[in-house]
């Protein structure tokens, strides 16, 4: 018989947040009981991107003291949680392996079983923190590390169906913030830049659009905006015209490959059911993408469903949900578990990065 109450403490930490939850599931209803986030953007601004030695340190000076805020802000003890969860991979090793040795030693001393979670899982089960959702459906995972097409079929069976080949998008919206010299991260920066200039001012690439797949490039677009900014001076209008056709194009891509997928998904799978696309990851805040994928809903009859803001980006109580899931189905993992950098969400996807990309051979 499954237990009536369910309460993971979840942990994230593979990148710039440090983030700690209380996820608690009873009558298959998901309650955020708390959810600590603390953002490493001050300290990796001056640098322009992560770093990662900086980002290990900074998880580690802080960690114990999130755990503590959790419990408190959920008005819980630990005597009341059933697990403890903590995201084990994709993502830097120095801060995964901070998140994984806190989990086990709380899992170790407590005596609660410890679960290792794939950050992409928490993405792509993030939507349940809010809402109700039946596999199968479809998943863009968007952020500053990853861009993917997966479906989701059900829980642990995930069909990846495009990707990148090179630069994630929130890490071309990065590079592009960078040369044009705005703050960071770049993503947020870059959109308000775009609401204030002409889309129609620069005409950039579009690598991999006329391919009817689902399946990214974003390096060339980078290297144009670089070549542009070379010849011109970085006035506040420079900032803006480029932002909007930055953004401008990035739409008309995103647009397009989900198209592909959308005519994927519905080849792979035979559904009557109205498609769901959850769009997640820190990029799937942009309003302006928002607004463009929603044009598809009508012509393809399917629905987008965007997560809230704080659980966009990384959040711990993404991961406590995964751990609920893994907890039902007694999914545990022994103490000796090692953080894997490299950890797809389909075991089957082949790491494309650095692959050229031939027409039709993915
Ligand atoms: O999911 P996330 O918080 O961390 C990773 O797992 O990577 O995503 C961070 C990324 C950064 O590249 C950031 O620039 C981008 O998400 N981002 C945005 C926006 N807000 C955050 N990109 C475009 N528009 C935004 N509004
Ligand atoms: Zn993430």
């Amino acid at each position: 018989m499954t237990k009536k109450i369910i309460r993971v403490l979840g942990i994230e930490s593979s990148c710039d947040e440090t983030s700690v939850s209380i996820v608690e599931k009873s009558n298959n209803k998901f309650r955020v009981l708390s959810n600590v986030v603390k953002s490493q953007i001050d300290i990796h601004k001056f640098y322009g991107g992560v770093v990662p030695e900086l980002a290990a340190r900074a998880h580690s000076d802080i960690i114990d003291k999130l755990v503590l805020k959790a419990l408190s802000d959920a008005k819980m003890t630990f005597k009341k949680i059933d697990a403890i969860s903590a995201t084990a991979g994709p993502g830097l090793l120095g801060g995964l392996l901070v998140g994984v040795v806190a989990g086990k030693t709380l899992a170790h001393y407590l005596n609660k079983p410890f679960i290792a979670v794939n950050h992409l899982e928490g993405h792509a089960l993030s939507i349940k923190l809010e809402r109700e959702i039946e596999y199968p459906y479809l998943l863009l995972l968007v952020s500053g590390g990853h861009t993917e097409y997966t479906i989701i079929k059900n829980f642990n069976n995930y069909k990846r169906i495009g990707t990148t080949i090179d630069d994630a998008l929130g890490e071309a919206f990065d590079k592009t913030a960078r040369l044009l010299k705005l703050g960071y991260p770049g993503g947020p920066e870059i959109e308000k830049y775009a609401a204030l200039g002409n889309e129609k001012k620069f005409k950039l690439p579009m690598p991999l659009i006329h391919e009817k797949n689902a399946y990214f490039s974003f390096a060339g677009l980078k290297s144009a905006v670089a070549n542009i900014v070379a010849k011109n001076r970085c006035t506040e209008k420079f900032k803006k015209d480029m932002s909007a056709s930055f953004q401008a194009t990035i739409n008309k891509i995103i647009f397009t490959k989900t198209q592909n997928a959308i005519n994927e998904y519905k080849q792979l799978v035979k559904s009557k059911k109205n498609l769901k696309i959850v769009v997640a990851g820190g990029v799937a805040a942009n309003k302006s993408i928002r607004i463009s994928l929603k044009q598809l809903e009508k012509r393809e009859n399917c629905e987008f469903l965007f997560p809230s803001i704080k659980y966009c980006t990384d959040n711990g109580a993404m991961i406590a949900l995964a751990g609920i899931e893994r907890f039902e189905r007694n999914k545990f993992n022994k103490l000796n578990f090692k953080p894997r950098p490299r950890w797809p969400l389909d075991k089957n996807a082949i790491f494309m990065k650095g692959k050229r990309a031939v027409e039709g051979k993915y």
